[in-house]
């Protein structure tokens, strides 16, 4: 794995925003989820504390807390000052400022940083790159989550979605995508690719969820294996 430090924005968003964003009612809160690109979301830490089941697959989890706490500081006025010029682009309903914006996420990081040690001891924060083969076997777990990083990066590729989200459905029984819009909030011809390919095997769902912070950001994608 060789990933930058300085390739890396890391910007967390909270179990909240999580359970939103995928529909995560009571019962699957039960289940053995795992959120993929997670980050410095405090999802997993939240999650924990209530006595779920989740492991976050990052590769920023080869570096340290130190190190991660560094680049956080270093990348928080560049992201605020991103938000602040393009302040339309999104939703101000339920975050309704800047300032609650920063704020959110900051507290999400925190939170983060606080049970990072703590939750790499525990086997919770492993440091992994999709579409890496994953140490498990198939259908081994429940629910496999990308928040904010399948199908946004298209830079990434066709052949890079499939062969990620091909992984996570071997492990797991069934995975969700949020969102299902590029980085400037547009649909693209590379998502609508990719859920036709999976159409042919699994069963495929896209759902309006109640999040939307970036506008258009509020579809999400669930994939099943079939029984
Ligand atoms: C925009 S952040 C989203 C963070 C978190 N999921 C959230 O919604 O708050 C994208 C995350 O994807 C991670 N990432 C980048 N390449 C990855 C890969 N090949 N496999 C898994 N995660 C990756 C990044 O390190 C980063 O933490």
């Amino acid at each position: 794995m060789s990933f930058k430090l300085d390739s890396v924005v890391p910007w967390g968003r909270n179990l909240d925003e999580y359970r939103t964003m995928f529909m995560l009612d009571d019962a699957d809160m039960k289940k053995k989820i795992a959120g993929f690109g997670d980050g410095p979301a405090s999802f997993n830490c939240e999650a924990t504390r209530m006595g779920c089941s989740v492991i976050s697959f990052d590769p920023i989890y080869i570096f340290t807390r130190e190190q991660l706490r560094e680049r956080i500081n270093e990348v928080r006025a560049i992201v605020m000052k991103q938000m602040a010029e393009n302040v339309d682009n999104y939703v101000w309903t339920k975050i309704k400022s800047l300032d609650e914006l920063e704020h959110v996420r900051m507290s999400a990081t925190e939170q983060f940083l606080e049970d990072y040690d703590f939750g790499r001891r525990e086997g919770r924060y492993i440091p992994y790159e999709l579409p890496e083969k994953l140490p498990y076997d198939e259908n081994t777990f429940d629910i496999g989550l990308s928040s904010h990083f399948l199908l946004m990066y298209m830079s990434l590729g066709y052949d890079f979605h499939i062969a990620a989200m091909t992984e996570m459905l071997r492990v797991y029984r069934e995975i969700s995508v949020f969102p299902i819009v590029d980085l400037d909030g547009k649909e693209s011809s590379m998502a609508n690719d990719v859920i036709s390919y999976f159409e042919k095997s699994h069963i495929v769902e896209v759902r309006k969820t109640q999040y939307e912070f970036q506008k258009s950001e509020n579809m999400m994608l669930t994939i099943k294996n079939r029984a």
